[in-house]
């Protein structure tokens, strides 16, 4: 029966996969083991330390639903899903950055007419938003679903609520980009707003005294037939959070300075009502690529 000193079992472990069919997995399987190891020796870890790990993952696995998925929210505050997009997209080759795709995004979109107003029932300063999807040569793309979806004034998406099967979607619509590549849409200046701060993620946050913050945003899903799909958001330039993102999803080239007006119409010649209202444009630039979009990382069905 071989008995095995600490380094002597990392060897002996890895030697366990030997067999492994994949030739991927088994070198996934090996590396992780050499990490998880090789913490376990650098911080000398105590059983009640290990233990509190075990009890942490089994909270964290038990507060996922069909509506809440909690572990995409640990590898989203510990830097992972960042680190998963940097190391995908090393070279942007003059395309629009990325950034995480989120819990929020529910998949099949709604097409509606360019210039709905995507958030006609809700509080909040208006805003028109206008865009264009060109290639990588600036050629402007036609007929590419756009999909985009924001919180609301008090830092909710719709997907949130209780009722969100029945009362349908709010500030979150698919447009179809025209001839020249353009889209746009009116709707209210979204705000800075708390990942869930009701279970284990969010208190391990608060515990360790880091804010809970994303700054404002709006998503967007670019998915152009041929091209890579484009998962980003843009940023509000000026926000308390810009800086110090939960997530670490802040990208400079993806803050945008919106600009304030008082014109009587909005762009599209349309009157824009006796309030100020708000203009954000950013263009994005889409680099050939398989063309499969990403899968909703929650499915928003009932609650479990
Ligand atoms: C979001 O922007 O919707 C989001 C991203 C990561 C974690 C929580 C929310
Ligand atoms: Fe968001």
């Amino acid at each position: 029966m071989p008995q095995f000193n600490d380094t002597e079992l990392t060897a002996a472990v890895l030697e366990s996969f030997e067999e492994t069919p994949d030739p991927r997995v088994k070198f996934l399987m090996e590396e992780l083991v050499k990490s998880l190891h090789a913490f376990v020796r650098k911080t000398d870890l105590t059983f009640g330390e290990w233990e509190y790990a075990i009890d942490f993952l089994t909270r964290v696995g038990q507060k996922c639903t069909p509506s809440r998925q909690e572990f995409i929210l640990l590898s989203d505050v510990l830097g992972v899903s960042m680190l998963v997009d940097a190391v995908n997209h090393r070279e942007r080759e003059g395309a629009t950055e990325t950034t995480v795709l989120g819990p929020f995004y529910v998949g099949e979109h709604k097409a509606m007419p360019h210039g709905t107003d995507i958030s006609p029932n809700l509080q909040g300063e208006k805003m028109f938003v206008q865009s264009r999807v060109t290639d990588l040569a600036g050629k402007p793309l036609a007929n590419v679903p756009v999909d985009v979806w924001h919180a609301d004034d008090d830092g909710y998406y719709d997907s949130q609520r209780p009722d969100y099967e029945t009362s349908g979607p709010s500030s979150r619509a698919r447009f179809i980009t025209d001839e020249d590549g353009r889209i746009s849409f009116r709707t209210i200046l979204p705000c800075s707003y708390p990942i869930p701060t009701d279970g284990p993620v969010g208190q391990m946050i608060l515990g360790v005294r880091r804010h809970p913050y994303r700054p404002a945003h709006v998503h967007f899903l670019v998915n152009a037939p041929g091209h890579e799909p484009l998962v980003t958001h843009v940023f509000i330039e000026g926000d308390k959070y810009i800086d110090s993102d939960v997530v670490f999803g802040v990208k400079e080239e993806l803050i945008s300075k919106i600009e304030k007006r008082t014109d009587a119409n909005m762009p599209d010649g349309k009157p824009a009502g006796s309030t100020p209202w708000h203009l954000m444009t950013y263009n994005f630039r889409v680099r050939p690529g398989v063309g499969i979009a990403p899968k909703p990382m929650m499915a928003v069905t009932e609650d479990a």
